[in-house]
């Protein structure tokens, strides 16, 4: 993801695709960090309520944590903000309303969900950010904008999908800045 001179615009190799992803190289941690702030910039907050879910799929060490704590910090979050793997949540009070990271890679089982109080948790919030959202199954909201990582020579590549409206909206208004006077 290249900035370009204008602040935070991004450089996409390939735009929003006939499936709805949009397809970045993140050259370095610096890169995901802007990505992040993208994300936390664009979000279609509902005013009226209502959970946006963003899954984020990857292998260990892809940079989920990574993702979700810059999108976090761009949200107003000061203070140490630790990964979720071994707490499995972490919550956050945020302008938006509540936003939840949760670590999914230590989960047993789905049920194990209902235990943990997760499913009352995430009623009342704005955002989840859910890393490794396979372990979850069906027992997990469904997905706004599915986020996929992987490791690419020394930097990351990322593919946004989005799989509903509000996701729709949410990749477009980061798109809409990062074709903006962007070469291809
Ligand atoms: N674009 C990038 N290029 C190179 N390194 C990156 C990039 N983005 C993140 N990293 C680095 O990748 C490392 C692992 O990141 P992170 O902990 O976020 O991964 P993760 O996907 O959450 O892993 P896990 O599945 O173990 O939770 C960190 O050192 C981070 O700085
Ligand atoms: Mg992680």
């Amino acid at each position: 993801m290249t900035k370009t001179s204008e602040s935070n615009s991004l450089t996409p190799f390939e735009r929003i695709d006939e499936s709805g992803c949009v397809h970045l190289s993140l050259a370095s941690p610096e890169d995901t960090e802007a990505l992040g702030a993208h994300l936390a910039r664009h979000s279609p907050w509902a005013p009226q309520g209502g959970v946006l879910s963003a899954y984020l799929h990857g292998e260990l060490g892809a940079g989920k944590t990574s993702l979700a704590q810059a999108l976090l910090r761009a949200l107003g979050v000061t203070g140490r903000i630790p990964s979720p793997s071994y707490t499995l949540v972490e919550p956050y009070d945020t302008p938006h309303g509540r936003v939840l990271h949760i670590d999914l890679y230590r989960l047993n089982a789905v049920d194990e969900l209902e235990a943990l109080g997760l499913r009352d948790q995430w009623l009342d919030c704005a955002l989840l950010l859910i890393e490794w959202p396979e372990k979850g199954g069906s027992g997990l909201p469904a997905c706004d904008l599915r986020i996929e990582l992987a490791v690419a020579g020394q930097g990351r590549r990322a593919t946004l999908c989005a799989t509903s409206d509000r996701g729709r909206e949410w990749l477009g208004g980061v798109c809409g800045n990062a074709v903006e006077g962007a070469p291809r």
